[in-house]
């Protein structure tokens, strides 16, 4: 039986060309750190006003728990600062080591002070 010819064989996404039958991996972390939709996007900020970040993932398989993980989020963190307004890292940030090798990034150990 013939294949039908796919009705986009390529397509552009930014200064790549993606080709029919080739996949696209997105790391979702590096683009939450992307400068050209976040200004500094290495420095925490609870109050950005962008919306557009990729943390649950985009699309159909989008997070279906984020409205729990928002409100979980929302409970525990006003409820950290509160309680421990002196909360900070224990350790030089360098010494921090981190998770690479997963689809969740994360650190091993976070040693705070207060
Ligand atoms: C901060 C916390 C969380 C983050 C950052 C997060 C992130 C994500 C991401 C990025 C995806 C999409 C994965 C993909 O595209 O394949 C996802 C999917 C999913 N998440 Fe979460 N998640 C969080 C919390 C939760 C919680 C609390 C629940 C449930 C109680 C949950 C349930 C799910 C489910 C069921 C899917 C699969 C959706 C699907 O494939 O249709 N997540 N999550």
């Amino acid at each position: 039986m013939r294949q039908k010819a796919c009705p986009t064989p390529k397509t552009e996404l930014g200064d790549v060309t993606v080709r029919a039958g080739e996949g696209v991996l997105v790391p979702l972390a590096a683009a939450n750190r992307d400068e050209r939709a976040f200004p500094e996007p290495d420095r925490l900020d609870v109050g950005r006003p962008g919306r557009r970040h990729l943390a649950f993932g985009f699309g159909v398989h989008q997070c279906l728990g984020q409205p729990l993980a928002r409100l979980e989020l929302q409970i525990a963190l006003t409820g950290i600062v509160r309680r421990l307004p002196g909360l900070r890292i224990g350790v030089p940030a360098g010494e921090l080591s981190f998770r690479h090798i997963m689809a969740v990034f994360g650190l091993f150990h976070l040693p705070v002070v207060w």
